[in-house]
């Protein structure tokens, strides 16, 4: 299959060279899980006819049968591979054992050759550590993902939801000892979750070119307005209450936390329609991708209507304007606040903070 971006905007990973396209498509709790067979091939189809030819994965998603999904449906699609962006997550394993997860030299190198296997790949484009692992030397990991780049199974390597000064230590120890730093950070990022990826994060997108490839970006469907009347029974809170944070959150909706949310939601929804013609869900997606540190929007899509229907959030980041920000943020109550200078005149709105 010919590769047309269909208008799709592009934009840096982060610092380095890599062009990744502004929306892209993952396969959590989707493909291999509930999402299978022909069906993946028609999401993964449609994404590509529209631009979308970046695929976020992970060997825990399906136990690698996200992986060995996407492989397939890449296989048979034909597409080639200097077209594509396929991504990958180290962690959690696809089993449970001492040796079969975390970031230890063996799994990071024993892990990347098997999702490379299920994928049916020589390499992927940017492999993440999907969590940081306390149990583990710094130096160890960052040596380990170093090597992975090295041997060309990976291009690049990032972090996934690590705390700032993890991802700081990282740096260091790369800088110090010439090895392959991570050039970008999987994080979510949403109209109701900001502090990490706008405040803990804040000083990384300027000293090391951090990108996000931002995830969760409708809060697992909350702000498409789907859950404001309760859960619905095919929706992801009903499907998967086996993931205990999500039952938790599905919990929540009814205490005054929760309805303090829905209430947020309903608000945005008024404001998309009257103001934007479009719906939250496009609000919330476009509201991600206009911030200068996203990277990529991961869209999570069940089914091809649900994918076309996000894309159309691409029109939505023009009418984003000031004034129109402003107004969500009166809404959404919840910016965070930056680092105090105490009460020492700002500075120049161009030069570093
Ligand atoms: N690094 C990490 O730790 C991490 C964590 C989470 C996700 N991710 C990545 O980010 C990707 C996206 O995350 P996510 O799936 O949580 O994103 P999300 O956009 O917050 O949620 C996607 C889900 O919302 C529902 N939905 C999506 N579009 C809809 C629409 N137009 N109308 C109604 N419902 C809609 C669908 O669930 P239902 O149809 O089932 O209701 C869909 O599966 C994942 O696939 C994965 O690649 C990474």
């Amino acid at each position: 299959m010919q590769y047309d971006t269909k208008g799709m905007p592009f934009r840096r990973l982060g610092s380095s060279g890599l062009r990744v396209p502004l929306f892209s498509l993952g396969g959590w709790l989707t493909i291999g899980t509930t999402v299978l067979g022909d069906p993946v091939k028609d999401l993964m189809k449609t994404a590509y006819e529209h631009g979308i030819n970046m695929f976020d994965n992970a060997e825990t998603y399906a136990d690698g049968k996200s992986e060995l999904e996407m492989g397939r449906v890449i296989k048979e699609l034909g597409f080639k591979r200097t077209d594509i962006i396929v991504t990958t997550k180290l962690f959690w394993g696809t089993e449970y054992g001492h040796n079969l997860g975390g970031l230890s030299r063996k799994h990071i190198v024993e892990g990347t050759r098997a999702s490379l296997e299920r994928l049916q790949m020589d390499y992927v484009d940017i492999i993440f550590a999907h969590r940081s692992d306390p149990t583990v030397p710094m130096e160890e990991v960052v040596r380990a993902f170093s090597y992975v780049v090295d041997r060309g199974w990976a291009f690049y390597w990032g972090t996934s939801e690590w705390a700032a000064d993890e991802i700081e230590e990282a740096h260091g120890i790369a800088q110090r000892l010439g090895l392959h730093a991570p050039v970008v950070e999987q994080c979510e990022h949403n109209m109701l979750h900001r502090e990490r990826p706008e405040k803990e994060y804040a000083g990384l997108y300027k000293k090391y070119g951090m990108g996000t490839t931002a995830f969760s970006c409708l809060a697992f469907g909350l702000l498409t307005g789907k859950y404001n009347d309760g859960i619905p029974p095919d929706s992801r809170l009903a499907k998967h209450q086996d993931f205990s944070f999500l039952k938790e959150l599905g919990d929540s909706l009814g205490t005054e936390g929760g309805q303090l949310k829905i209430g947020k939601i309903k608000e945005l929804t008024a404001l998309a329609e009257k103001e934007l013609g479009c719906k939250v869900g496009h609000l919330a997606l476009a509201w991600v991708a206009r911030n200068p540190n996203t990277s990529t929007v991961i869209i999570g899509a069940s089914n091809v209507e649900q994918l076309l229907d996000n894309l159309k959030a691409l029109e939505v980041i023009p009418k984003l304007t000031p004034e129109v920000l402003e107004k969500i943020e009166g809404i959404l109550g919840n910016k965070p606040v930056p680092k105090p200078t105490y009460g020492r005149p700002s500075l120049d709105a161009f030069g570093r903070t």
